[in-house]
């Protein structure tokens, strides 16, 4: 009896020791596998960035308005343009509306011809090309604008139609996620404007925070959210959709009574005349950065040359705005009300994909 115990033990032990070993094995194989998945993860992610590229899945019914000036027409409007062609989800047409300012008009190279072939010297590939034949528009306005350009002549044309429109300034490269993440937001909230950058408005109604720590928690950025957050202001340079029916036609008929300050500081009339219409401005998560490719500061220029100052013009129109807007959005001073932040790890894959698509812009167009 004791010999057949033994003899079975003898027997059983080493399929039980390599059992037990194999369950250890297991455990370590998949404590391996949980550390790596994130990198492989994000590995795997930015070799599809560096494959992605103009594959014309799925066209959205979105109209993409911007403007310009003549000195951003050869440079920076080209990358602009380029990135919006490479959209994940393409527009259904790309509008340039150029103010006739006198230079615009007596300048010949502002035309659709030769931003075409300032787009080819970038990027000569194909579908480029027969994107840029099939989407891109240019179009002169009658009236000066001026920055506003990029939005009132369309919502005119579109006057209370829900049309989606996705506004957008000529001085950067917007990441391929913009239109997609933008179009997916504003279905699931129809009734409000969906951005990737903004701000609350102070209560006494001046712009602006002082120091670098308080700006941080000022200036809503979309990568570091974790969930939708209420503005005041959203910002073209980032990018925001809006549809013509949540104004009224104050937006256009006051604009030339509004002082010329006023008039400049395009971002605060636009989200002025939503917050009068009860009409909410999000700012929303998204996956990555856009790549900044300012060298002209026409606007800037502009203000210096008519001894204006940015402050003073946005305080101006916060002030224009004055009763319209929400009592319960004043920015609060030390973060009080801050948006909820992304975890950290969340952050650093985000910068490690916003990084991947800078190294790949650079690739393709070097330093700029
Ligand atoms: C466009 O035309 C203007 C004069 O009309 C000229 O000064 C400018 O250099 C031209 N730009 C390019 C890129 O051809
Ligand atoms: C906006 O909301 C306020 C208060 O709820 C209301 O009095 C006003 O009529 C609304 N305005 C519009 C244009 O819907």
């Amino acid at each position: 009896m004791i010999q057949y115990f033994i003899r079975s033990y003898n027997y059983r032990s080493p399929l039980k020791r390599s059992r037990r070993r194999s369950h250890y094995r297991s455990c370590i194989i998949i404590i391996f596998l949980l550390t790596l998945t994130p990198f492989i993860i994000s590995i795997f992610y930015s070799l599809f960035i560096f494959q992605l590229n103009y594959f014309e899945s799925y066209s959205s019914n979105v109209i993409i308005s911007l403007t310009s000036t003549p000195e951003r027409f050869h440079h920076e409007l080209p990358f602009a343009i380029h990135s919006l062609l490479s959209q994940t989800q393409l527009p259904k047409q790309i509008r340039v509306y150029l103010s006739p300012t006198s230079l615009i008009t007596q300048r010949e190279n502002l035309t659709l011809e030769y931003l075409r072939a300032n787009i080819q010297n970038l990027d000569l590939s194909e579908i480029i090309t027969r994107l840029f034949d099939k989407l891109v528009e240019i179009r002169l306005e009658e009236e000066d604008y001026g920055p506003a350009t990029k939005f009132l002549p369309i919502i005119k044309e579109f006057y209370s139609d829900s049309q989606p429109l996705m506004i957008c300034d000529d001085d950067q490269y917007y990441h391929p996620y913009t239109l997609a993440t933008l179009y997916e937001y504003s279905i699931k909230y129809p009734n409000s404007i969906i951005g990737f950058r903004g701000w609350r408005v102070r209560n006494d109604l001046i712009w602006g925070v002082p120091g670098k720590y308080e700006m941080a928690y000022h200036i809503i950025e979309s990568p570091y959210l974790a969930k939708i957050y209420r503005v005041g202001v959203v910002t073209a340079t980032d990018a925001y959709l809006i549809r013509p029916s949540f104004f009224d036609s104050h937006i256009y008929n006051d604009f030339n009574q509004a002082p010329n300050d006023i008039r400049h500081v395009d971002d605060i009339w636009l989200s002025g005349h939503a917050a009068k219409r009860n009409i909410t401005r999000y700012v929303v998560p998204s996956c990555c950065s856009h790549i900044g490719v300012t060298r002209t500061h026409a606007l800037e220029q502009y203000l210096v040359n008519n001894k204006m100052n940015r402050l003073s013009a946005n305080s101006h129109a916060l002030t224009w705005f004055g009763e319209n807007w929400e009592k319960d959005l004043w920015y609060r001073f030390n973060g009080a009300n801050a948006p909820e932040y992304r975890s950290w790890w969340r952050i650093i894959y985000r910068e490690w994909i916003s990084l991947i698509f800078k190294l790949k812009f650079i690739m393709y167009f070097g330093f700029i």
